[in-house]
């Protein structure tokens, strides 16, 4: 019998690169199939297996799981909230379409799970912003958070339709080293970071009172492990879980940075996606994430600026 594996398509996205590295560390190398449209280098590829892949191509994803008994999937190509404006049918496209493509893979195939993740921008201006609830008024205004409801939508329908074993998290703003964001509203908080090391200072393109919900990136991949390994039943709720982790504005991030960086400073030259940051929510009341599977964040500001600065010194030999 082959050995059941797991895939993850778009695998060289932020979410991707540390979430690979963490599914080979358990599952094995070889157990751990990394797919994504773009071509890796070749260290990466000597690390374990990747094939290049649009996940739109039914037939090439299709093949993917069949000839590699692959038990898991982890689909994470997507176009983010900023690009997504400016590329309104390429998102929907890209956003929707591999979601049916596996989706309707699933629904033929009960036995394969998957992992599909939202994010906060399915919330709105009519949503309440503080401690926005897990059911709650969802009237996204932005074309990345209409996909995503979209998509809620449709993993709900499959799952009880279907049967198909669909979960899913609505990530807050990611915060991570190993790979740079790509085209999100939430991404000033990575830059930071790295501008802080690079120039000691940074230009923020979002107002400094801009509260929205963030978390650092082990607590993302370890809630998006735990709850694929949750017990099915545990699973109540099949469109997406709300996740918090850190809630913070610009300006209380500068203050965290300056506590190692006393001369650090940071400007503010507030851009489009201040618009979109303005329809999301500022805190997430995850109980339900809590209750159903036991979901608990770990990193709390401090700990992750302390963290995400030691890494920046590293990544750009930085010694002092
Ligand atoms: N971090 C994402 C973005 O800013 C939200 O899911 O687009």
């Amino acid at each position: 019998m082959q050995k059941e594996r797991t895939l993850v398509l778009g695998s060289a996205g932020q979410i991707g690169t540390d979430l690979v590295e963490e599914l080979r560390r358990i599952y094995g190398d070889s157990n751990v199939i990394a797919t994504d449209i773009k071509d890796q280098p070749e260290a990466f590829k000597a690390k374990g297996p990747f094939m290049m892949a649009d996940v739109t191509d039914a037939a090439t994803i299709h093949k993917i799981i069949q000839e590699n008994n692959v038990k898991q999937v982890y689909l994470l190509a997507a176009l983010l909230s900023a690009v997504a404006e400016n590329k309104p049918k390429a998102a929907w496209k890209l956003n929707m379409e591999g979601l049916f493509v596996m989706l309707d893979y699933c629904k033929e195939n009960n036995d394969v799970k998957l992992y599909w993740p939202s994010s906060i921008a399915v919330f709105g201006t009519t949503t309440p912003r503080h401690n926005t609830p897990q059911k709650t008024i969802i009237e996204p205004s932005t074309v990345y958070g209409i996909s995503k409801l979209a998509g809620e939508r449709w993993c709900e329908y499959y799952h009880y339709k279907h049967g198909v074993d669909v979960r899913s998290i609505r990530y807050p703003g990611l915060i991570s080293y190993k790979a740079d964001p790509g085209g999100g509203t939430t991404d000033y908080a990575v830059n930071i970071f790295h501008e802080a090391i690079l120039k000691n200072t940074y230009e923020c393109f979002l107002r400094e009172d801009t509260a929205l919900p963030m978390m650092y990136m082990p607590d993302a991949i370890r809630a998006t492990i735990e709850l694929m390994n949750a017990p099915a039943e545990k699973i109540k709720t099949r469109n997406s879980y709300n996740l918090a982790g850190i809630s913070f504005t610009p300006a209380i991030l500068v203050d965290e940075i300056k506590k190692h960086l006393p001369d650090f400073t940071c400007t503010y030259k507030p851009d489009s996606r201040q618009q979109i940051a303005d329809t999301w929510p500022a805190s997430i009341d995850d109980s339900v994430a809590q209750k159903e599977w036991g979901w608990k964040h770990r990193y709390e500001l401090a700990a992750m600026t302390e963290d995400m600065l030691i890494h920046m010194k590293e990544k750009y030999k930085v010694t002092t």
